[in-house]
């Protein structure tokens, strides 16, 4: 089955309230990789479109354009194109790519979007603030955030 990255997003990052979640800094990377759901839960490539293209979510497409989201206007090119991603990439190489990319290419631009602490200066959303001591990931289960993720 071909992947694409919106499944590999949907796939790390989408889980039924009723399913165990590893916490951040409990995932274990090997090379970057991370060998299985953190959820435990089947990824849903839909979901993962919308994560990757809503502002308020992964943002994805501020960085990356992709075929699979070419009717969402104005792509960033920041990032890769990430057409073919899913099979540049093994499944625990993407789902580790999006939880924290920083393990496997230092000191990239991509947020880490399971990571709650070692930011260099978290702020407070748009509030010219520090962040409150403990941040939430940017990606779980659904839910509000009101913090920007850059680190
Ligand atoms: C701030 C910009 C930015 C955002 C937002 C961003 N990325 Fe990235 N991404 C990058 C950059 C830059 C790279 C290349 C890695 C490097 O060398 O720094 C990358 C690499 C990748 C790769 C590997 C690229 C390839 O084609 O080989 C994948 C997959 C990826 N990102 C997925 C995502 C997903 C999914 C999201 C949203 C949940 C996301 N990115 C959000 C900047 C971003």
């Amino acid at each position: 089955m071909k992947r694409t990255a919106t499944t590999f997003a949907a796939l790390c990052l989408t889980a039924t309230a009723a399913t165990a979640e590893v916490a951040p800094a409990d995932v274990m990377y090997e090379d970057g990789a991370i060998a299985a759901s953190l959820t435990g839960a089947a990824g849903n490539a839909d979901q993962g479109r919308k994560i990757m293209t809503d502002k308020s979510m992964g943002n994805c497409v501020s960085c990356h354009a992709a075929q699979a989201y070419s009717d969402v206007p104005f792509p960033g090119e920041v990032g890769p194109v990430l057409d073919g991603a899913g099979s540049r990439w093994t499944e625990a190489e993407l789902r580790g790519l999006v939880v924290n990319p920083k393990v496997m290419f230092e000191g990239t631009v991509m947020p880490a979007f399971y990571k709650v602490d070692g930011f260099t200066r978290p702020g407070d959303a748009y509030t010219g603030k520090a962040a409150p001591a403990d941040l939430p990931p940017l990606l779980s289960r659904p839910r509000s955030r009101t913090w920007l993720p850059f680190s």
